[in-house]
C-alpha cells in the first residue's frame, strides 16, 4: 500500500468512528456527529491546501482556483451523511479520494484550466428528513424551499436543523454554482452491488443511474381494545399497511428484471400490544432504469393502496416525497474515463447501471456527470460489513489522477 492509499484508509477509519450511536455508525444530517465530521473534513481539506468553506447547508467545499479568466468549475463530490447502522465506505470513499486527488495537483503546482472543487455533501441518504440529495441540490441551484418545513421523527424541522449547525436558510440560494459555470462532475463510489466481484474487476464505469420515487404512505384507522373488538369490527391501520407492503413485494417480483420496491421505514401508533393500531406511516422506495415505467408502477401501487383503504375503511394519504428520473452519464466524460482506465493498465472496462442513487443525479440537472465504481466485497452495502480493499482503492486513485490529467490537458 503506498502512502496515499494508507492515508485514505486511515481517514476512512477515522471518519467511521464519528457516530451519533455508540453501537453502530449512524450520522444523519444536522446532528452532533455530523457536525464533528464536517469539522474533520475541513481540517483535511485545509491540510491539502484547498480554499475551504462550509456552505449554509453544511456542505464542506474546497477549491483549487484556476488563474485563467472565465474558468469554469469542475466538481468532484460525494456525501458524508450515512444511513443507520452504515458501513464505512458509502459516501466517504468518494470524498476522501477527492481530497487526495486535489492534494496531488496542489503539491505539483499544476496549472488548472478550471476551478477544481471538492464537495463533501451534507445529506445524500435523506435518512432524517426523507430528502435525498439535499446537499447536492444546493450546488445545483435546485434546493426547494418547501423542504424547509419537513420534520424528522421528533418534529424538528429541516429549517431548525440547518440553523442549529450550519447557518442561515436565507443564504442557501447563494451557495449554488451557476448553471453556465459548470464544466462537469465526477463521483467515485463503491458499487454497492455484486457485478465487479463477479467480473473480478477493481473498478468500472457507470453508464446510468436508475430513476427513483419515494412516497410517504399514511394509514389512519381507529384505535380500540385488542381483547373486546371482534375481528369483523376493526379498522386496523397496520393490517391495511401490511396488505399493501406485500403488494409492493409482489409487484417487484413480477417485474424483477427492471424494478425494485422497498418499504424500509415505519412509524406506528400506539405501538402497544393490546391496542389495535390506529396510525401507520411508512416509506415506499421504488426504482427502475426506465423512468416512464416507474411512473406507471407508482400509479398502479397508488390505485392498489386506494382499493385496500376502501375495503378496510382506513383513511389513506399518499405523499410523493421525491421523484427523480433516470440519469445517463455524459458520453464524453465517460470516454475520457475509459481511456484513463486503459492507461493505468486495466484492459477490460465494463459499464454498469447504478440501482443506488448518488449526488450525481442532482448535479446532472445542471452539468455533465461521470462516475467510477469501486468493487465492494460481495456487493454488501448499507451494512457495517461494507468493504472495499486498499488495493482496489489504489486503482481508483490512479485512474482518477489520470482522468484529471486528461481533463486538464483537454481544457488547457
Ligand atoms: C442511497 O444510497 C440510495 O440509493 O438511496
Ligand atoms: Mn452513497
Ligand atoms: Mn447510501
Amino acid at each position: 500500500m503506498n502512502n496515499r492509499t494508507e492515508r485514505i484508509t486511515k481517514r476512512l477509519e477515522q471518519l467511521s468512528l464519528i457516530s451519533d450511536d455508540d453501537k453502530c455508525l449512524s450520522r444523519f444530517f444536522g446532528t452532533p456527529a455530523h457536525n464533528e465530521a464536517k469539522n474533520l473534513l475541513m481540517t483535511w481539506m485545509e491540510a491539502a491546501g484547498l480554499l475551504v468553506f462550509c456552505d449554509s447547508l453544511g456542505n464542506v467545499r474546497g477549491v483549487l482556483k484556476s488563474n485563467q479568466q472565465n474558468a469554469k468549475h469542475f466538481v468532484i463530490g460525494s456525501h458524508y451523511d450515512t444511513v443507520y447502522n452504515a458501513g464505512n465506505f458509502d459516501g466517504p470513499l468518494g470524498i476522501i479520494l477527492g481530497i487526495e486527488i486535489a492534494q496531488r495537483l496542489k503539491e505539483n503546482n499544476t496549472e488548472l484550466p478550471f476551478h477544481l472543487n471538492i464537495a463533501c455533501f451534507s445529506d445524500e441518504e435523506g435518512s432524517r428528513f426523507n430528502t435525498a440529495y439535499l446537499g447536492s441540490s444546493v450546488l445545483a441551484g435546485n434546493f426547494d424551499t418547501d423542504w424547509l418545513l419537513r420534520t424528522d421523527d421528533c418534529n424538528v424541522t429541516l429549517s431548525e436543523a440547518i440553523e442549529t449547525y450550519y447557518g442561515n436558510v436565507e443564504a442557501i440560494s447563494n451557495d449554488k454554482i451557476l448553471e453556465g459555470d459548470w464544466l462537469g462532475y465526477y463521483e467515485i463510489h463503491i458499487e454497492q452491488g455484486p457485478v465487479l466481484c463477479k467480473e473480478n474487476l477493481p473498478i468500472c464505469l457507470v453508464s446510468n443511474i436508475a430513476s427513483q420515487i419515494r412516497v410517504e404512505v399514511t394509514w389512519e384507522g381507529i384505535s380500540a381494545h385488542a381483547g373486546t373488538s371482534p375481528m369483523y369490527l376493526r379498522d386496523d391501520a397496520l393490517c391495511a399497511a401490511s396488505e399493501f407492503i406485500l403488494e409492493v413485494e409482489k409487484t417487484g417480483q413480477k417485474h424483477q428484471e427492471k424494478l425494485v420496491g422497498t418499504v424500509g421505514k415505519m412509524n406506528m401508533l400506539s405501538n402497544t400490544s393490546n391496542v389495535i393500531p390506529a396510525f401507520v406511516c411508512h416509506s415506499l422506495d421504488i426504482r427502475s432504469a426506465d423512468s416512464d415505467f416507474l411512473i406507471e408502477i407508482q400509479d398502479q401501487l397508488q390505485h392498489k393502496a386506494i382499493e385496500i383503504s376502501k375495503k378496510r375503511n382506513i383513511k389513506l394519504s399518499w405523499k410523493v416525497m421525491q421523484m427523480n428520473p433516470a440519469v445517463i452519464c455524459d458520453s464524453h466524460l465517460k470516454d475520457v474515463l475509459r481511456k484513463s482506465i486503459k492507461k493505468v493498465g486495466i484492459d477490460k472496462s465494463i459499464e454498469i447501471t447504478s440501482g443506488a442513487g448518488h449526488d450525481a443525479v442532482m448535479i446532472s440537472k445542471v452539468a455533465p456527470v461521470s462516475m467510477l465504481f469501486v468493487r465492494c466485497t460481495d456487493g454488501i452495502s448499507h451494512n457495517p460489513e461494507e468493504y472495499a480493499s486498499p488495493e482496489d482503492i489504489e486503482v481508483a486513485l490512479k485512474v482518477s489522477d489520470q482522468f484529471l490529467d486528461e481533463l486538464i490537458k483537454e481544457f488547457n
